[in-house]
C-alpha cells in the first residue's frame, strides 16, 4: 500500500506519472488497489489456455498379445476394470504434440471417460529440459547401431521449445501445466522431473501454476556416474518437484515407499517386548518401537541410473530407471488410479504402472517414442499373460487428419456445410503449400493433377483424408489419354491396397507411378525454406496367407522402403582415417569405414529385406472394428463411423536389445466360421514407420 512509501519515493511516482513516464513494476503492488501476487514475466508469456478440441482417432488395438498362441491368459477378461472388451478403462498410448492432446482431453468428451476412471490422479513429466539434447535415437541394424536423425517435426518441437531459449522452454511448459493443473483431480500431484539447467525457473512456474502453498517437496534423484574434474562440483543430481492440486488432499502411501532404517540406527533398537516386537528404550522409561516397514522416504533418493547394458534399456537416451518411477507411482497412486506422462519417450512410467496395477495415459510426438512404448507394453502384457497374471488393453491414438487439418486452419468442430466452405478455400492453399514444398510447379490445366515437375504429373490428395484407388485409378487414366509418362501421387494417408499393386499395373501400361507420403513437416515453413521436407515413397509388403481347414498362417515373404538421411560419399569424405560410421543412402543402410591408410569401405547393412523390419503384426479380422470418433455437434456428443477400420493387434513378432530374432510366420488362427476375411499386415521399419496391406482371404 503507498503507506509503505517514503516522501521521495511518493515524489518521484507522482513526476513520473505527471510526465507519462512508465511507473517502475517494484512499486505497482503499493499504489494499486488490485494487490498482485509475485510472478515471473518474460517475453513471449501468455496466461491464455488453449481450449482446442480435436476428436482422437484410435489407430491400434492391442488386446491379447499373441492370438493363437493357446497361452492361458486372464486379461480381466469378464471383469469391470479389463478394459475395452468389458467397456472399462482402455489404457491410452497417444501419438502427437502434447499441447492440443492436453486441451483435447481436458475438454473434449474423453475428459468424461477419464472422471469415470476415477480420474487422473498422478502426472509424471520429463520433459525436453536439456538443451543440448535433441530427439536422436540410436537404432540397432544387425550388430551395428546407426543415430537416426530427429524428424523435422521433432526438430520444430525442438525449436519450439528452445528456438528462444528458456524463454520459449518457460512458455512451452507453462502452458502445458495450466492444462495439467485443470486436469488433475482433486486428490492427485504432479511431479516434474528437471535438472540444474531448468530447475529455478521450474520451482517459480510450478509455484505459479499450481500455487506456492501445494508445493510438498523438492526431491534429488542422485546418482553414480563417472566424475569428470570440473571447475565446479561435480553434478550429479535431477530436480523432482512435487505439488499437490490441493494441499493436504493429495494421496500419500508412506508405508509403501518406507525405505531400510541404516544398520547403526538399527542396532538402537535392542530390546524385545512380550510381543517379539522391536523397540528402543527411553530415557523417561518409554518405548519407540521400529516400523518393520523401515523408515519415512525421504527427499533425497539415490537410485542408479541406467547402464548402457542395463536389461532395462531400450536405446532411448533420456530414459529413466523404473525403479525411480516405482516410488513416485507407489506413493502417490493407489491400485487402479489412473496415471498419465505426456512427455513419455522410451514408456518408463506406462510401463511401471502397468506392471503396478495402475490405468494409464501417455502421451509423445515421436514416432520412435510411441513405438518404443508399444513394444515394452506388449513385453509387459507377455510376461503377465506367461505367468498367469492379469493385464490391461491398450489403444494407440493420434489426432491424426484433424491434427493436419487444424494446422492449415480448418476448424473440425464446423458444422458440415461451413466446414465444406471454408475447406474449399482452404484446399488451394494448402495445394500451393504441398506443391512448393515437393518443388513442383502449380498448373490448372490438366484435371486432376495439381501441377508439374518435371515431365511428372503431381496428384495431390486430401488433407484429412486418405487417397482412394478411385483416384489413383482417375490419374493413371488422364495420365495415359494424354501420353504423361510419369506421375507421382502425394498423400498423407492411403487406402489400402494401392501401394503396391496400382503401381504395377500402371507399369505394364507404360506408366511410371510412384506413391509418395507427405511428411507433417511439410507445415513448417522454416523446413521448407531449408530443403528439408523428405517426401518418402510409400513401403511395400508381400505375405502369404495359407488356409488350412479354418485356420490361417501368415508369412512375410518380401518388405521395401526407400529412406535417405545421409550421403555415404560425404560421410566417407568426412570420416577420420580408422574410423567407421552407419548411414541411410539410397534407400539402404551402409557401414562407411575409412582404414588407417585412408582406403574406403562401404558395407551394405540392409542387403536382406528382412533387415529392415523392426516389428510385424497380424489384424486376423480386419473389418470387425469399424472407427468411431466422437465429436460435439451443437452442444452434443455424437459418435461417427469414419469409414476406416481399427487395427486389431493380435499377434506381432519383434525385435528387442536383448532378442535380435524375428519370426517370420504367425502362430495359426483359427476362424469359428467359413467366409470371406480381410488380413491386415502391419510392418514398422526400424526407423518407427509403419505400412500395412490387407489380404483378402476365403475361409471354407
Ligand atoms: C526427456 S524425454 C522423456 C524420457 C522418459 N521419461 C523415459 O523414461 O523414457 C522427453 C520426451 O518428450 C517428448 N516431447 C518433447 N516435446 C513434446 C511435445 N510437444 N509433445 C509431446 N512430446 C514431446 C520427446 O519426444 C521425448 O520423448
Amino acid at each position: 500500500m503507498a503507506e509503505d512509501l517514503s516522501q521521495q519515493e511518493r515524489e518521484l511516482i507522482a513526476n513520473l506519472i505527471r510526465d507519462g513516464k512508465p511507473v517502475p513494476a517494484r512499486y505497482i503492488p503499493s499504489i494499486s488497489d488490485n494487490p498482485l501476487k509475485t510472478e515471473l514475466i518474460w517475453p513471449g508469456k501468455s496466461t491464455l489456455m488453449d481450449t482446442s478440441v480435436l476428436p482422437f482417432q484410435s489407430i491400434e488395438h492391442i488386446d491379447e498379445p499373441r492370438k493363437g498362441t493357446n497361452q492361458q491368459y486372464d486379461l480381466f477378461s469378464m471383469s469391470e476394470s479389463t478394459g475395452r472388451q468389458s467397456g472399462g478403462w482402455t489404457n491410452k498410448l497417444i501419438w502427437g504434440d502434447n499441447k492440443l492432446i492436453l486441451s483435447s482431453l481436458a475438454n473434449g468428451p474423453l475428459r468424461q471417460e477419464i472422471e469415470k476412471a476415477g480420474g487422473l490422479k498422478l502426472i509424471y513429466i520429463d520433459p525436453p529440459f536439456d538443451v543440448g539434447s535433441d530427439f536422436s535415437v540410436d537404432i540397432e541394424v544387425g550388430e551395428e547401431s546407426i543415430s537416426k536423425k530427429p524428424s523435422v517435426i521433432e526438430e520444430v518441437a525442438y525449436r519450439d521449445t528452445w528456438g528462444r531459449g528458456q524463454d520459449s522452454f518457460a512458455s512451452m511448459i507453462y502452458e502445458r501445466l495450466m492444462i495439467m493443473k485443470d486436469l488433475l483431480a482433486s486428490d492427485g500431484s504432479i511431479y516434474v522431473h528437471c535438472d540444474w539447467r531448468v530447475s529455478g525457473l521450474m520451482r517459480m512456474l510450478m509455484d505459479e501454476v499450481f500455487g506456492a502453498e501445494n508445493f510438498l517437496n523438492h526431491i534429488i534423484w542422485t546418482y553414480n556416474t563417472r566424475t569428470m574434474t570440473t571447475p565446479y562440483y561435480a553434478r550429479k543430481h535431477n530436480d523432482i518437484f512435487f505439488y499437490s492440486r490441493n494441499s493436504g488432499s493429495q494421496i500419500f502411501n508412506a508405508d509403501e515407499v518406507r525405505v531400510d532404517l541404516k544398520p547403526e540406527s538399527l542396532v538402537q533398537y535392542n530390546k524385545i517386548d512380550e510381543e517379539g516386537k522391536r523397540y528402543k528404550a527411553q530415557s523417561n522409561g518409554g518405548r519407540t518401537y521400529l516400523n518393520e516397514l523401515g523408515q519415512p522416504c525421504p527427499d533425497v533418493w539415490n537410485i542408479q541410473i541406467l547402464g548402457s547394458r542395463d536389461v532395462e534399456r531400450t536405446g532411448y537416451a533420456t530414459q529413466k530407471p523404473e525403479a525411480l518411477l516405482e516410488r513416485i507411482i507407489r506413493a502417490s497412486s493407489r491400485e487402479g488410479d489412473l496415471v498419465a506422462d505426456f512427455f513419455a519417450g522410451s514408456g518408463t512410467t506406462l510401463a511401471t504402472a502397468e506392471k503396478l496395477g495402475r490405468k494409464w495415459i501417455g502421451a509423445d510426438l515421436g514416432r520412435f517414442a510411441i513405438h518404443t512404448t508399444r513394444k515394452r507394453l506388449i513385453s509387459i502384457q507377455r510376461e503377465a499373460a506367461k505367468q498367469g497374471l492379469p493385464f490391461r488393453a491398450f489403444e494407440i491414438l493420434n489426432l491424426g487428419g484433424y491434427e493436419r487439418a487444424h494446422q492449415v486452419g480448418l476448424d473440425p468442430t464446423l458444422d458440415e456445410q461451413s466446414k465444406a466452405l471454408q475447406a474449399k478455400i482452404k484446399r488451394e492453399e494448402f495445394v500451393d503449400l504441398i506443391l512448393s514444398a515437393y518443388g513442383a510447379q502449380k498448373s490448372d490445366q490438366l484435371v486432376p493433377f495439381s501441377g508439374s515437375k518435371g515431365g511428372t504429373a503431381i496428384l495431390v490428395g486430401g488433407i484429412d483424408q486418405a487417397v482412394t484407388q478411385d483416384q489413383v485409378q482417375q490419374a493413371i487414366d488422364a495420365a495415359l489419354a494424354v501420353g504423361i509418362s510419369r506421375v507421382d501421387v502425394l498423400g498423407f494417408e492411403f487406402e489400402m491396397g494401392i501401394s503396391p499393386a496400382m503401381s504395377d499395373s500402371a507399369k505394364e501400361q507404360g506408366l511410371t507411378l510412384t506413391i509418395r507420403y507427405i511428411p507433417n513437416e511439410v507445415f513448417d515453413k522454416r523446413a521448407i525454406a531449408k530443403g528439408q521436407v523428405k517426401f518418402y515413397e510409400a513401403g511395400y509388403v508381400e505375405a502369404k496367407c495359407e488356409v488350412k481347414n479354418k485356420t490361417l498362417k501368415v508369412s512375410l515373404t518380401d518388405f521395401g522402403v526407400f529412406y535417405r538421411q545421409n550421403d555415404a560419399d560425404e560421410t566417407a569424405a568426412e570420416l577420420r582415417n580408422g574410423a567407421a560410421k552407419v548411414v541411410v543412402d539410397q534407400g539402404q543402410v551402409v557401414r562407411v569405414a575409412k582404414d588407417k591408410k585412408g582406403l574406403i569401405t562401404k558395407e551394405n547393412l540392409t542387403s536382406n529385406w528382412q533387415d529392415w523390419i523392426d516389428y510385424w503384426a497380424v489384424d486376423f479380422d480386419f473389418a470387425s472394428q469399424p472407427e468411431t470418433i466422437t465429436v460435439i455437434e451443437e452442444g452434443k456428443e455424437v459418435k461417427k463411423r469414419t469409414g476406416k477400420f481399427i487395427f486389431e493387434n493380435e499377434w506381432q513378432s519383434f525385435r528387442t536389445k536383448a532378442d535380435r530374432s524375428l519370426e517370420l510366420t504367425s502362430s495359426p488362427f483359427s476362424y469359428a466360421d467359413p467366409g470371406n476375411y480381410s488380413v491386415a499386415v502391419k510392418v514398422i521399419d526400424i526407423f518407427g514407420n509403419d505400412t500395412t496391406r490387407v489380404f483378402k482371404i476365403k475361409v471354407k
